[in-house]
């Protein structure tokens, strides 16, 4: 008997030629015998609406979307999960009986990462996010979640991170600041969730909020440690760890909504071989 055509899945972002998600999906739809595609789609910020609605229109089944589309993929969605409408952008847009379905699976990915990968515990720490961008507001409900003792957001620009937490406040206990305003003592585990890396920089914080116990986490990975990784191991943390944890967990996220089968992310994690 023939088989039927793959059902078609992609990752839609500008660039995107050095994403991931192909090879991690590939991976995925191997393992748990799927008859699926995926590819990846260039498509500037103009072309955003046209493009996917073409993509949909055509039969296709679900899409991941990366920067810079995530807002517009929120307003494209024709229904919001919960965890997307908080989150004011989504990752993952799946065709659902007809009306295209968007997620938000990177702060549940991240959220995995840290207590099942490296099982860090969450519940009554005090945890720190460095930078108040859509990839800060993608973490925080689920971080607050597991009943953190609080949860600081400190940003370059005070007011940004001010603005960003408060629709966030009925979840937990929680502060937006800037960098001169952090309590002078170690957190827990730091976050760091800016873009600063990208130009080889750290965020100007004060090193006291790292400490020997400290966890450093950088949403960012990349061919060697970030200079995020590289600041906090010479400032003695415990452990600085790299996000291709986040980035397997909330591809596995996705592809559970999609295929509705959970793959095994270890596998594929130890073939990016997470340094750290
Ligand atoms: P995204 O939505 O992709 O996260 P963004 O909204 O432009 O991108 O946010 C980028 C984040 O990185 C912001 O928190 C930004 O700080 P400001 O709000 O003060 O601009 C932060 N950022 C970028 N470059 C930085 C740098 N050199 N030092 C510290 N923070 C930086």
């Amino acid at each position: 008997m023939e088989e039927s055509p793959p059902d078609r899945y992609g990752v839609v972002g500008f660039p995107v030629a050095h994403s991931k998600s192909p090879f991690i999906h590939g991976m995925f739809a191997r393992q748990t015998a799927q008859n699926m595609e995926y590819r990846l789609y260039e498509v500037p910020p103009v072309a955003f609406r046209t493009e996917v609605g073409r993509f949909f229109a055509e039969g296709g089944a679900g899409l991941n979307v990366t920067v810079p589309h995530k807002v517009a993929a929120a307003d494209f969605a024709s229904e919001l999960t919960p965890r997307a409408e908080r989150a004011g952008a989504v990752n993952t847009l799946a065709m659902e009986k007809g009306r295209v379905l968007g997620d938000n699976t990177d702060g549940a990915g991240l959220v995995r990462d840290l207590t099942v990968n490296l099982q860090v515990e969450l519940a009554d720490r005090r945890v720190l996010v460095l930078g108040a961008g859509g990839a800060t507001r993608g973490i925080l409900a689920p971080l607050l979640e597991h009943g953190l003792e609080e949860l600081w957001v400190a940003n370059r620009t005070a007011e940004r991170a001010r603005d960003l937490v408060s629709p966030f406040s009925d979840l937990g206990k929680l502060r937006g600041c800037g960098y001169d305003e952090l309590p002078v003592r170690p957190f827990d585990l730091v976050i760091h969730a800016t873009s600063a890396g990208l130009e080889g920089n750290v965020p100007k914080i004060n090193p006291a909020v790292i400490g020997p116990a400290t966890v450093c986490y950088d949403l960012s990975y990349g061919k060697g440690d970030t200079p995020f990784v590289k600041w906090a191991w010479n400032l003695g943390c415990a452990r600085a760890v790299e996000g291709w944890g986040m980035l397997v967990e909330q591809a596995a996220e996705s592809f559970a909504l999609w295929r509705g089968v959970r793959p095994d992310t270890a596998p594929v994690l130890a073939v990016l071989e997470r340094p750290g």
